[in-house]
């Protein structure tokens, strides 16, 4: 057994034992048999919700094994730990924590009360205040301190303060202002900040520090930077006009600098990288307007409540995290390809990597005991068709078997159609080519064996109308909800992240030695060595 996976505590019930039975003869299919043996398989197996079309049917599965599936999920408590986050009950149960970022996408209307307090107030206060702020830099009327319109809005973030506007921004450029650029700051690469600011000019430009906490080493070290930038090109009398902030930490934002009326303040009880639906979606609300990001929450609303209402069998999010997990579990999968055929959505697979690896990298259970069997796989992807020249030559003739799930959309944003047309032959045809692979020659004769394509490799096929706020919305939520149902499955904690803070505290004390400020601390003897040879590069 893998050395990452501490040995002997899978819970071994009934529905688990009966999974892996009949995994013995799954993996033994072929999918084409599959299809030939049921005529029905694919209205059988797709589904359509909240805007959203999943075909399912190119998988290593059929009735009975959703069946198991869902036997497996209701006896791990899938339904009630989604009933128990949707409540409000500290489901982040090592921070004490509830994750209610459906919350921030809910209607209005309906009081949430958590100790007393409606939390709907709170967020409907947040969110009219982004409208009007939106909307006055939008309409040129929140300008910079000299009178100018803003042009430029630099959103300066990481993680989950970053992934999301930048992703969603992305996705919806084509609703965007065309009079507002949108740009990202994240890394503290100094390179990333010099590539950002030099060509802008602070007189029109919005910086939003966007950081939960309002601690985070780059996004701080970013966030002075940036004020320094400006304050050597305008006056310190003229910050307010340029700088706000968007955090859970109204007293770190105060004594940075920024008045409560520039800060947009978001809660606790929302997790960094489920937080795009907070004031952390500021950045998306200036790029494509209040109307359009209410649409975007309506979307993901509408997935939210096909996800608490559909049974376990016909739910989306829960039938993707499933087939996920049975793939992890019964097949042994160790990555999982994300393949947008829509050049929009090219960030959607770095969003993901945030979502579903930091929620479910993860070895122990919800109760403190071990695991005892693979968590979350590797999530990875850019857009096709580009992934096409790059890395599916392994998808279809290398040794590992890497479950892909495509994304697209069917109406062109852009012309010329046909050359969507060409977008959307490609990729039903990778799914199909994935699936049937080649043995034999168009005229019947057997390849030779470097030919061959041994298909009987799986897919999930996403489509969408259109991208819209909307349907934008609902296939985040759909993503959210996968990664929640596969964190349930195995039955640990998706809202902390305890494993990035060893990394964080070993770089600060690391950087004091580079510094030369402190005594280098018995380090093995490769750190050491590289700590000394980077020690003589800067002097
Ligand atoms: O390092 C991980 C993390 O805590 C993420 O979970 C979070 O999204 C990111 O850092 C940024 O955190 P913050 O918004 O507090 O700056």
């Amino acid at each position: 057994m893998n050395e990452s996976i501490a040995p002997g505590a899978v819970t071994v019930t009934a529905e688990f034992a009966a999974l892996h039975q009949h995994a013995q003869q799954a993996r033994q299919w072929r999918l084409e048999d599959l299809f030939r043996q049921n005529p029905d398989r694919f209205p059988r197996f797709t589904l359509e919700a909240a805007g959203l079309f999943l075909d399912y049917s190119k998988n290593h599965l059929d009735d009975q094994t959703m069946r198991l599936l869902a036997d497996v999920a209701r006896a791990r408590g899938v339904e009630t730990l989604r009933e128990a986050m949707l409540a409000g009950q500290a489901v982040n149960l090592t921070e004490q924590r509830p994750a209610l970022h459906t919350l921030l996408r809910a209607p209005l209307d309906q009081p949430f009360l958590l100790a007393g307090r409606n939390l709907m107030d709170e967020v409907g206060d947040t969110l009219a205040r982004m409208t009007d702020f939106a909307t006055r830099v939008r309409e040129g009327r929140w300008t910079g301190a000299e009178g100018r319109r803003i042009t430029d809005v630099v959103n300066i973030g990481i993680g989950g303060s970053d992934l999301g506007p930048a992703m969603s921004c992305a996705a919806l450029r084509t609703f965007a202002h065309p009079a507002l650029k949108l740009h990202f700051l994240s890394n503290v690469d100094p390179n990333a900040q010099q590539a950002v600011l030099d060509p802008l000019d602070p007189a029109t430009t919005l910086f939003i520090i966007a950081s939960k906490t309002f601690t985070t080493q780059e996004t701080m070290l970013n966030a002075h930077a940036a004020r320094a930038w400006f304050l050597q090109r305008a006056d310190a009398v003229q910050l307010p006009k340029h700088f706000v902030a968007v955090s859970a930490n109204g007293e770190a934002v105060a004594d940075f600098g920024i008045a409560p009326s520039n800060w947009f303040p978001f809660w606790d009880w929302v997790g960094g990288r489920y937080s795009l639906w907070s004031a952390i979606g500021l950045p998306l609300m200036i790029a494509v307007g209040p109307e359009h990001f209410r649409a975007f929450l309506a979307g993901a609303h509408a997935m939210d409540t096909h996800f608490q209402t559909a049974p376990l069998e016909r739910n989306m999010p829960a039938l993707l995290g499933m087939i996920g997990f049975w793939y992890r579990e019964c097949f042994g999968t160790a990555s999982q390809l994300i393949a947008p055929y829509d050049q929009d959505l090219h960030l959607f697979p770095a969003y993901l990597q945030q979502l579903e690896m930091e929620s479910n990298g993860k070895r122990i259970k919800r109760d403190g005991q071990p695991v005892g069997t693979r968590t979350a796989p590797v999530i990875w992807g850019t857009a096709g068709t580009n992934g096409q020249h790059a890395y599916f030559q392994l998808l279809h003739q290398g040794t590992d078997l890497i479950p892909v799930d495509f994304i697209a959309t069917l109406t062109p944003r852009q012309a010329p159609e046909s050359q969507h047309t060409v977008l959307l032959a490609h990729c039903f045809a990778q799914a199909e080519a994935l699936m049937q692979g080649k043995r034999t020659s168009d005229d019947g004769q057997a390849l030779p064996p470097h030919r061959c394509l041994p298909g009987n490799r799986p897919s999930n096929m996403l489509l969408m109308d259109a991208l819209t706020p909307a349907t934008l919305g609902a296939l985040i939520a759909l993503y959210e909800h996968k990664t929640f149902v596969q964190g349930a499955l195995w039955q640990i904690n998706s809202f902390d992240q305890w494993g990035v803070e060893l990394g964080k505290r070993l770089a600060d004390r690391i950087r004091s030695e580079l510094d030369g400020a402190a005594a280098v601390h018995p380090h093995d003897s490769s750190t050491a060595g590289l700590i000394a040879r980077a020690r003589t590069r800067q002097t």
